[in-house]
């Protein structure tokens, strides 16, 4: 179907979809610049209905960044994020920097959705390269609610109901390993407990139900054996594997993605070669139903 045409010049972004339900391209609209309320609601239906934007060719530096994802919702300072190693920090607690180097490779190889150990993970995040590898590096989306869609009845009446629980382990080692003081890590832990979240949520905009377990943050379901747990949760995490559902963005100087949290998972290729570095800006999202 044609996008509506917009009578305001301000109000009209050109938008490509990419081949399969996930993933689109997004024209005619400059970062850099302050945008519209007419920008910004056609970019947050288009975030909803394409899951993951891709913007190419922005001049955009961090605090324009910081400025554009600030129009989309209040920002996340992730907890982890001033004495982690992951990021910028200092004057721009809502700026997370991931680098990769030969010598330390990249977080964020394994599909998952952000910070789901959270009460209240993100709505969406925005990711701008800084530093493009000599090669790979890609990232790559996968689109759960249609990953949820092809599932046949009776798997989906077996998932309905079912709670998962999340937690940041698979951070704890990688803070031990920075020397990380015990008492901020018990302070953590304080704050920042195991959380239950639906197996399916429900996308608070579209209705539409996705698979919310991922192999990085979510343990175990709920009331399940280990065994029973471990095999369902096994099954449901290699959905994300099928290109199918898969949208991928081989990241040039200027590359932007903004991706919905909510219905998609994402992680990067292991392929990485040379020095690669991206900026992300959060934006707290509600607690998943
Ligand atoms: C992230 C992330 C992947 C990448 O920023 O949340 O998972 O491609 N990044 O760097
Ligand atoms: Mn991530």
């Amino acid at each position: 179907m044609a996008a509506p045409h917009k009578s305001t010049a301000s109000a009209s972004i050109a938008v490509k979809p990419g081949a399969n339900g996930i993933g689109a391209e997004v024209s005619g609209i400059d970062l850099a610049q302050p945008l519209s309320p007419e920008q910004v609601a056609g970019i947050g239906q288009t975030l909803v209905a394409h899951k993951v934007l891709f913007f190419r060719d922005q001049a955009i530096d961090s605090e324009q960044h910081l400025a554009f994802g600030r129009r989309f919702g209040a920002l996340e300072v992730h907890p982890f994020a001033s004495f982690s190693g992951f990021t910028s920090g200092g004057d721009k607690p809502e700026l997370i920097a991931l680098e990769s180097t030969p010598e330390k490779p990249q977080v964020a190889e394994v599909w998952h959705s952000d910070v789901s150990w959270r009460e209240t993970p993100s709505l969406g995040s925005i990711l701008r390269i800084t530093h493009c590898p000599e090669a790979g590096g890609d990232t790559l989306w996968a689109d759960m609610s249609a990953a949820y869609e092809d599932l046949d009845d009776a798997t989906r009446s077996f998932l309905s109901g079912l709670v998962a629980v999340h937690d940041w382990s698979n951070f704890r080692q990688h803070l031990i390993a920075l020397g990380t003081p015990a008492d901020h890590i018990s302070a953590l832990d304080a704050s920042f407990p195991a959380v239950e979240h639906p197996v399916v949520r429900t996308h608070p905009v579209s209705g539409r139900k996705i698979i919310y377990v991922n192999a990085e943050f979510t343990r175990r379901i709920k009331g399940m054996h280990q065994e029973e747990s471990d095999m369902l949760l096994k099954k449901l995490y290699a959905l994300a594997d099928n290109p199918d559902y898969q949208a991928r963005m081989e990241w040039k100087p200027g590359s932007v993605a903004f991706w919905d949290n909510r219905s998609t998972h994402h992680k990067v290729m292991p392929d990485v070669r040379g020095y690669r570095r991206v900026e992300r800006v959060t934006i707290v999202g509600d607690r998943p139903f």
